[in-house]
């Protein structure tokens, strides 16, 4: 497994330290999905009995398998596909299978990033006003050149970040993005909570409903976590293969998975209170979600906020920003790392190979909205987008989570795993990880597996 660095261009990327691979990993688990899925599921699931779940479900599952990417990225110092062909060359596809994740999510990634920028621009140049009259995202969205040309706007601002390098650009864009984030968050939640009928909401949002608690809460919520930490596609492993052996690895991803929560949870305490104005969730009412939450609702909540609705859109909208960037970021680091890996190309040419290939897909994927209407590949209504994200998001990354815990449990074994976590600690929890990691995980993954196919296979 020796790695040749005899050329300075083929020498991998490291971080600063410690500090700087936390902020990557929560840079990259807060996402879209803290923002728009999360307190959408809470919601609907009781409220804190959702986020308990989710709490302990990210401490105990989510924990163990981010522990197990990074140490596998550090332990072979290499991406997906070679960190798992090091140890065996038959497994070699698992690494092409998790690779093939983040191939297909960072194109329509951008797309929603584009709509961000879209957003944020109109709050500032347009209003509140303007932003939430009726069909303004249907008419943008169907618009088939401005959605292309702020998508390639939001990519290039991804790319040209990666493009800086691991510690001139993606480090220093954390440690400005990621702080202000939190910032943001919870001074719009305070903002909000200040709103007549907010605290009502708050209530509902926090407050456990017990009898909510069902098989299809707890699969919601595996489901939430694995695409919040940004599992099983290979972006742990790559940012593992970056982080030096002195630094803790088993108190890092803790701390990943503590500011991924955190921003889980003051992104409902924003929006739930705030939709639940709108619509009177109290009365029954259900509260849309994903795209129309955050693009429709907001919106219109927002510009009834009188003078602060331009200011609070434009915050929002930032925050958003940060939050999509930062993830867009990590998953073009991922797939850059890949291909930098398999050709040994420099890292520039990599990067340049990669854009090459997001333009082109984003493109395609884009024209799902607009020219490619037609194309409706999960049933009547449904876009390419949707398409992808279900394959990706419902289908492969289940897929690879289970294949990494049989190959780390069974065929190359935890010890591995557990020598690598203890250089640099002590992991007195490595008896229950191996547990984690043997029985629990696979039988998880594949309720979550069934429970995403068989709708598809069998419609209601
Ligand atoms: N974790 C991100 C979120 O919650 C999504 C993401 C997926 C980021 C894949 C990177 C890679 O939105």
């Amino acid at each position: 497994m020796a790695q040749h660095t005899s050329h300075a261009q083929h020498e991998r990327s490291a971080w600063s330290g410690k500090l700087a691979f936390i902020l990557a990993g929560a840079a990259s688990a807060v996402g879209l999905g803290n923002l728009w899925r999360f307190p959408t599921l809470a919601a609907k699931y009781g409220g804190g009995m959702f986020i308990l779940t989710y709490f302990i479900l990210a401490f105990t599952f989510g924990i163990s398998l981010l522990l197990l990417e990074t140490a596998l990225g550090r332990r072979t110092k290499q991406s997906v596909i070679g960190a798992y062909s090091t140890f065996n060359k038959k497994w070699k596809f698992v690494g092409i299978l998790a690779t093939a994740v983040p191939f297909i999510i960072t194109p329509y990634y951008c797309i929603i990033g584009g709509w961000v920028t879209k957003y944020l621009v109109s709050y500032v140049a347009e209003g509140a006003d303007a932003v939430a009259a009726e069909g303004f995202f249907g008419g943008f969205i169907t618009d088939p050149i401005f959605t292309y040309v702020f998508m390639v706007i939001f990519m290039l601002l991804c790319i040209g970040v990666c493009a800086l390098g691991v510690k001139n650009g993606i480090e220093k864009a954390n440690m400005v993005m990621m702080p202000l984030l939190l910032v943001m968050a919870v001074g719009i939640s305070i903002f909000v909570l200040m709103q007549p009928g907010a605290l009502e909401g708050a209530a509902y949002y926090l407050v456990p409903d017990f009898s909510k608690f069902s098989p299809d809460l707890v699969i919601n919520a595996l489901g939430q976590m694995f695409y919040s930490l940004s599992l099983a596609m290979g972006i742990m492993v790559t940012y593992g293969s970056y982080l030096d052996k002195k630094e803790n690895l088993s108190e890092s991803v803790a701390s990943i998975a503590g500011f991924d929560l955190v921003v889980s949870f003051l992104a409902g305490l924003m929006i739930v209170p705030a939709a639940f104005m709108a619509l009177g969730l109290g009365e029954g009412g259900t509260m849309a979600a994903g795209p129309s939450l955050m693009f429709v609702t907001l919106p219109t909540v927002f510009d009834g906020m009188g003078g602060a609705a331009q200011i609070i859109g434009i915050v929002f909208f930032v925050l958003v920003l940060f939050a999509a960037a930062t993830s867009a970021i990590s998953l073009i680091e991922a797939c850059t790392s890949i291909i930098q890996d398999g050709t040994h190309w420099s890292r520039g040419k990599s990067l340049f190979a990669f854009s090459v290939f997001l333009i082109a897909a984003g493109a395609f994927i884009n024209a799902g909205y607009n020219v490619l209407i037609w194309i409706e590949p999960l049933g009547p209504g449904t876009q390419l987008l949707d398409f992808f994200d279900f394959l990706s998001n419902s289908v492969m990354m289940p897929i690879v989570a289970l294949l990494t815990c049989i190959f780390v449990g069974w065929i190359i074994k935890p010890k591995e795993i557990i020598n690598e976590v203890r250089v640099s600690s002590k992991f007195k929890l490595a008896g229950p990880w191996t547990v984690m990691i043997k029985y629990i995980a696979p039988v998880l993954v594949i309720a979550i597996l069934v429970a995403n196919v068989l709708p598809m296979i069998f419609p209601a």
